[in-house]
């Protein structure tokens, strides 16, 4: 038998010479095991000098998202139970970066791409490795310790797994195609464009990261709201989303086709991510009867543009193949439009048309069509998700 190394975990892992035997509980010795937790238990409150008395059962109406006065660590009655169903479907996508054979990419990345096309995917890599960082940190630290309904953290402590997940995931690509390290994940810090949007969501979410921020207070509370909304509809939601194109339209010509199938798994995430997302604000804003300011909404998507143009053209300073920096900021505009309207918004860029029609083709799974719109048919069982 093999002693658990606690100094050392890695070394615990099982190896096949080493079977585990299970032991079989008999009856006498349950029984005996049973009556001396009874003894512990009875010692303890007599220690205390307190008497057990039963708690009343959570009543669900209690349940709120935020502000809630029920016990967090009850799981059911559920309140919202799509949350619970949020949380199964996202473990029915499971997945790691070193399922996806990255070989051709290696090969494309050295001989095949342009100059530019390096630029634009070195850039792409340096941005999102630092905005998933940063969305795990989000909803970790800030967005979960906030929720009064422990189905929806279940579904965020998956999320915070994802987010990591997706890190490794950019990780892995820079590994195997053999970039320098230290010098994609210093870019954004030098560079100005990829700056700028990582400095835009620092300022949206480090209210909701502070400690002293009280959800009773109406001013922190619409603060919140604002964060969240800021995560879900434009950092998630539009960023994330717009972030792969420029991969996908490398795959639409055979290239980094593997980089390309990563990222379609790390948007199949954020989808849920997203939505998600939208349905805690919408709760939150119906519960705590919020009303958002329009014109901080219409800030919110306006500097949100700003910083995605000028790092749309800083990633394509000249077009690439049928990809370029007027596409790219068209369609963050179009899919801003949808994002807003989900919120029964008005659209903050009237007239953005759908500047990449191909878009969802190339990142959906395996052909499958309108991932997006519809329904996820191969690597899901009964999960219909919608933007
Ligand atoms: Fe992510
Ligand atoms: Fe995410």
């Amino acid at each position: 038998m093999k002693i658990l190394d606690w100094s050392n975990p890695l070394n615990n892992a099982i190896a096949p010479k080493d079977p585990i035997v299970p032991i079989a509980p008999t009856e006498k010795n349950a029984t005996a095991a049973a009556e001396q937790a009874r003894h512990a238990l009875n010692d303890s409150i007599t220690q205390n000098d307190e008497e057990f008395t039963a708690l009343p059962p959570v009543n669900v109406d209690d349940k709120r998202v935020i502000n809630g006065l029920t016990d967090v660590n009850q799981l059911a009655p559920f309140k919202y139970p799509w949350a619970w169903e949020y949380f199964l479907n996202a473990n029915k996508n499971h997945w790691t970066p070193l399922d996806v054979n990255m070989t051709q990419d290696v090969h494309d990345y050295h001989h095949k791409l342009t100059d530019s096309e390096r630029h634009m995917f070195e850039n792409v890599l340096a941005y999102l490795t630092t905005s998933d960082i940063l969305a795990m940190r989000n909803i970790g630290l800030a967005v979960m310790e906030k929720m009064t309904a422990p189905e929806l953290q279940i579904y965020q402590a998956r999320q915070v797994f994802e987010e990591a997940m997706h890190t490794w995931t950019y990780q892995h690509c820079i590994e195997t195609i053999g970039l320098e390290q230290s010098e994609i994940y210093n870019r954004y810090r030098v560079v100005p464009e990829i700056h700028g949007k990582i400095k835009l969501a620092n300022k949206r979410l480090n209210a909701a990261l502070s400690s002293d921020m009280d959800l009773t207070n109406r001013d922190d509370l619409e603060e919140f709201v604002m964060s969240y909304l800021f995560f879900a509809a434009v950092f998630e939601g539009c960023w994330f989303y717009n972030g792969f194109s420029p991969i996908f339209a490398l795959q639409r010509r055979g290239l980094m086709k593997g980089t390309a199938e990563q990222f379609q798994y790390i948007m199949r995430d954020e989808i849920m991510h997203y939505g998600f997302g939208m349905k805690v604000v919408k709760q939150i804003i119906e519960e705590e009867n919020v009303t958002l300011d329009p014109k901080a909404i219409e800030q919110l998507w306006q500097e949100s543009d700003a910083a995605e143009s000028a790092y749309g053209h800083y990633i394509l300073p000249e077009p690439m193949l049928g990809y370029n920096a007027q596409d790219h900021i068209e369609q963050f505009r179009f899919i801003a439009n949808r994002r807003a309207k989900q919120l029964k918004h008005a659209e903050p860029f009237p007239g953005a048309k759908n500047a990449l029609p191909w878009l969802n083709e190339q990142a959906s799974l395996r052909k499958e069509k309108n991932f997006f719109e519809t329904r996820i048919t191969e690597y899901q069982t009964g999960a219909s998700l919608s933007w």
